[in-house]
């Protein structure tokens, strides 16, 4: 049994999150939990604890690649819980996924180019876009009563306009909960290959995956499709590690490798995050497969709760992540009347939904993997507050 229930306070720790939290509102209550960045407000694997200390009496902290045995801990790992077996000679050293996306946005795109995206979706491919002073071609999201899908037809559209050149997938899709289907990554792959246009695949939240639900890497896919990819893939959310920086990224084609290592990439990353990802991979998969559960009873409670007590509030289904996708556009409210009611009314501190781009607006995304009190007292502010209008 792994505890799941004691609170780490951040502030003053340099957490984007609580830092944030303490912009919005500089006199928030004592003991208000932010419920926003996608890391979690919970205690990580002691397996890594006691072996990056173990390491530290041990080691000197010198640039350092990743060793054979790191090697095998990924390769192992993605073999287990995904069914895929990376080459080690597809990995592409990236410190984070964002980093990769920005490095493979400027490696296969020019300076006239667009970037495909199919939002409402994860903030920092809009960003990565701009880095890059490249156009962004939107293919929104169909959202249906009950869940998303991509709209295929007009998906198709624009991936064969001649300026796209890069689509970027985010599966499963945050922030819509989404697990994409094997029918569905085919059909992607298939028009994008057809089109000559490039897919950094977004595998991050891939290990988050809800019980009776199955994720279908790219991965994988058939050899053809394969080679017009990168797998973006991390421990970070899986095991709370993004502060190390640490991704491991696949690219299956050589010509790609060859095209990213001539200027472009990283030599060595941060040690203690190769360190922390063999540890996490080979010695804490049981902290995870307890986790697992409790974002599930935390993604049930509250969207039990939404449905008895605010009802005009519509949730998305969450196949995977531990982020949950809320529709609030019942309130009437504009995207900045419906921030400040949420951070100034309820004390919540919530992602907003304008910065998934097209289709965001009016929605929230609460992150779930804290303890399970932290979303009781969340709810109860926001029925309250609810309440009073
Ligand atoms: C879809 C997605 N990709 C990437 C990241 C961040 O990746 P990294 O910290 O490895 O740069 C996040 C973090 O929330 C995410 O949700």
């Amino acid at each position: 049994m792994y505890d799941f229930t004691t609170l780490v306070d951040r502030t003053d720790t340099g957490s984007y999150k609580w830092d944030e939290m303490k912009r919005l509102c500089p006199d928030v209550p004592a003991g208000i939990v932010p419920l926003s960045v996608a890391d979690m407000e919970l205690k990580i694997a002691p397996e890594i604890v006691d072996g990056l200390k173990d390491y530290l009496d041990k080691t000197i902290l010198g640039y350092t690649g990743p060793t054979q045995a790191y090697y095998d801990a990924v390769i192992h790992w993605m073999e287990r819980r995904h069914g895929y077996s990376p080459r080690q000679e597809w990995f592409v050293t990236s410190p984070g996924v964002v980093p990769a996306i920005r490095m493979l946005i400027s490696v296969f795109s020019g300076k006239d180019d667009a970037i495909l995206l199919t939002p409402p979706v994860y903030g920092e491919f809009q960003a990565s876009v701009d880095y890059n002073d490249r156009k962004t071609v939107n293919s929104e999201l169909l959202r249906l009563d009950d869940h998303y899908e991509i709209d295929f037809d007009d998906f198709e559209k624009k991936a064969a306009r001649p300026d796209v050149k890069v689509y970027v997938l985010c599966n499963p899709a945050n922030p819509v909960g989404r697990i994409w289907t094997k029918e569905e990554l085919e059909r992607i792959a298939d028009i994008c290959l057809r089109n000559d246009v490039f897919i950094i695949d977004d595998e991050i939240h891939s290990d988050l995956i809800m019980p009776g639900e199955e994720f279908y890497s790219m991965a994988l896919l058939p050899e053809k499709y394969l080679m017009n990819c990168a797998i973006c893939t991390a421990p970070s959310k899986t095991f709370n590690l993004a502060g190390f920086e640490t991704s491991n990224i696949f690219v299956p084609n050589p010509e790609h490798r060859k095209a990213i290592r001539a200027g472009h990439g990283y030599k060595s990353l941060n040690i203690l995050g190769y360190k922390a990802c063999e540890l996490a991979y080979n010695k804490s998969e049981a902290w995870l497969d307890e986790l697992i559960p409790l974002i599930a009873a935390n993604r049930d409670y509250v969207t039990g709760f939404l449905k008895e007590n605010i009802p005009g509030a519509r949730v998305y289904p969450m196949q995977a992540t531990y982020l949950l996708w809320v529709d609030f556009r019942f309130l009437g409210m504009t995207p900045k009347e419906l921030e400040e009611f949420m951070t100034q009314k309820a004390h919540l501190f919530l992602d907003e939904g304008y910065i998934f781009g097209e289709g965001g607006e009016g929605f929230e995304r609460i992150n779930l993997a804290c303890p399970k009190w932290v979303l009781e007292d969340a709810m109860k502010r926001l029925k309250a507050a609810v309440d009073s209008l």
